[in-house]
């Protein structure tokens, strides 16, 4: 007999990144909900009150995820939790260039945390709402307006400072919707491995 892993999962990034419509569609895709775009389309959230516990079954693994409120006064929560984690789920909103250095300076001091560092406690970055900017179903006028504000993967790593993070530290910058659900199961699954 072997007991069922959990994993313990701190989710932060700014407010409005989209932690909690990631989240949502992680889950509801384990309930078999999210099918299609229909379904997907009514996950409607709203600003977390300071913090959420979510707990989900995905076939052996029990996922614990603590959904931090992104606001800037319930910010200070995130270090106190980094220290009881396995793992952390980073969300950054590519449309929200002018944040970003304040997410990177939030990313950093999260590094800084003294459990983060000396347990290297693995780090998903989602770079979310890919969806924007790359969505053909925009019209042309609109997609020039979204991409021209949207970050590429290679300016959310540069800005973001991941290349000069410790090498002995797992990072992983994933691109990703929470409305769609695109690269959100790969990122946990990448967690998952890099936790064992
Ligand atoms: P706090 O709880 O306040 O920290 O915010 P949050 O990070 O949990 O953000 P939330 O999931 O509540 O989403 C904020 C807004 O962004 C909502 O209007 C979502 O519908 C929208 N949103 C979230 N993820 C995506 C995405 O991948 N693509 C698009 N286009 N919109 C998204
Ligand atoms: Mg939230």
């Amino acid at each position: 007999f072997k007991p069922k892993p959990i994993r313990t999962i701190l989710l932060v990034g700014l407010n409005n990144s989209g932690k909690t419509t990631l989240l949502c569609n992680l889950v509801s895709k384990m309930l078999d909900y999210a099918r299609d775009m229909e379904n997907v389309e009514q996950i409607s959230t709203c600003p977390t009150p300071g913090l959420s516990l979510v707990e989900f079954q995905q076939g052996r693994i029990k996922w614990r995820v603590w959904d931090m409120s992104g606001q800037g006064r319930f910010r200070n929560l995130w270090a106190y939790y980094s220290g009881h984690v396995q793992g952390i789920a980073f969300c950054v909103d590519v449309t929200d260039s002018d944040r970003i250095a304040t997410a990177r300076d939030e990313l950093q001091s999260l590094l800084d945390q003294p459990r983060v560092r000396d347990m290297k406690i693995p780090i998903v970055i989602f770079a979310n709402k890919a969806d924007l900017g790359n969505a053909d179903d925009l019209d042309e006028a609109d997609n020039d307006k979204n991409k021209s504000k949207s970050l590429s993967m290679e300016n959310v790593r540069m800005a973001l400072g991941v290349d000069s993070i410790n090498q002995n530290q797992k990072v992983k910058v994933m691109s990703s919707s929470g409305l769609t659900g695109t690269g959100v199961s790969e990122g946990f699954q990448w967690l998952n491995d890099a936790i064992r």
